[in-house]
């Protein structure tokens, strides 16, 4: 099996590819990105083929690729909350356009297309654990752009799905919900909001800074290890008996959930454990930051967000295993051990 990876060069696409290189022998990988700092150690492997392109100007070769492969992973897109309330326009070209054209070549071309939709799709659904089937996707008001990638993504979602309908799509469309591990962002970038928030508060106490509780910390997250996430990836490309055909699948951690207050505490007392960290976390302060200073006035935030995985667990037979505390360190032992 050829599986076509864009956007291999990212987090998810990096653990994905690295993955498939170690322990599953008769698949390749053709990885395209425009940069390879993530999996460099993998290029040695024959059977990880990278190609270096721009998913927005590369258009030809890359729809080559797609008539080549034999299941592909749109998965280049820009996921931080601040790029959304800062460049939404580039958000939308690049997570909505680029990814709609990889689509409609998918169609074409009769492949079958594993996508990720996003757990912002929910938004602010009040629904104690969001359901494939059954929660609405609550958004806010246009001047929120902060819901520009919800959006971008719950309107592929939805293409995909009509694809699937009208003209025999095969496809998966997953959700992760805050995927964690190594390389998930560049820590040594010490601008607030240039991380998500387990590596953002990393980074703060790294570079000395207060760690930042937007409107308090009391909203939460249930946090996922990355190895627990590309174990259900795995599944969806082996696809037993049509499985993962025509769903769309939760993949998240609801044993994991925390609210950003609680993380913090948790991060600065595993940060006291490493040596590059001590002295700052012994000093750090966990100061309240109201969301217009942190993010600006475009900003909406998800109170709760937790996930429903029955769904993966039956059809998948997939189960996240993964504690948190076993999560931050793995993730703490890559950037700091
Ligand atoms: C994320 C991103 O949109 C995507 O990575 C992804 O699609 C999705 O959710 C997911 O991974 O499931 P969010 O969870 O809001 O959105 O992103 P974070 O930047 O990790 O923020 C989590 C929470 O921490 C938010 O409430 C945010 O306001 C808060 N935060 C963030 C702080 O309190 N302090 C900070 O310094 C940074």
């Amino acid at each position: 099996m050829n599986i076509l990876i864009v956007g291999a060069g990212g987090f998810i696409g990096s653990h994905l590819s690295e993955e498939i290189g170690a322990n599953h022998g008769d698949w390749a990988v053709t990885a395209v990105d425009i940069t390879s700092s993530k999996i460099e150690h993998l290029l040695a492997q024959k059977k990880i083929n990278f190609l270096r392109m721009d998913i927005l100007k590369d258009l030809e070769p890359l729809e080559e690729q797609v008539k080549n492969c034999d299941v592909v992973f749109p998965l280049a897109a820009i996921a931080s909350p601040l790029a959304y309330v800062k460049d939404p326009l580039q958000v939308f070209e690049l997570d909505f356009e680029a990814n709609l054209r990889i689509v409609r070549w998918a169609v074409k071309y009769d492949k079958r297309v594993v996508f990720p939709s996003t757990s912002e799709v929910y938004g602010m659904c009040p629904d104690e654990e969001f359901n494939e089937e059954t929660s609405n996707l609550v958004t806010g008001p246009v001047g929120k752009q902060r819901w520009i990638y919800s959006c971008c993504k719950q309107m592929l979602d939805r293409v995909i799905y009509a694809h699937g309908v009208q003209n025999g799509l095969r496809y998966t469309l997953f959700r992760p919900f805050n995927w964690i591990g190594p390389r998930l962002d560049d820590i040594y970038r010490a601008e607030n909001g240039s991380s998500r928030v387990v590596s953002q508060f990393m980074s703060n106490i790294l570079h000395g800074k207060d760690i930042n509780l937007v409107n308090g910390g009391n909203q939460s997250r249930c946090f996922t290890y990355i190895s627990d996430a590309v174990d259900a990836l795995i599944k969806i490309i082996e696809n037993k008996g049509g499985c993962a055909d025509r769903q769309i699948i939760n993949i998240g951690n609801p044993y994991n959930e925390l609210t950003i207050k609680e993380l913090a505490v948790k991060i600065v007392e595993l940060a006291k454990g490493y040596d590059k960290l001590q002295s700052n976390a012994n000093g750090v302060k966990i100061v309240e930051m109201d969301s217009t200073d942190y993010y600006g006035k475009s900003y909406q935030d998800v109170q709760r967000r937790v996930p429903c995985v029955k769904k993966a667990e039956s059809i998948l037979n997939w189960k996240p295993v993964v504690g948190i505390d076993q999560l931050l360190t793995r993730t703490m032992d890559f950037y700091f051990g």
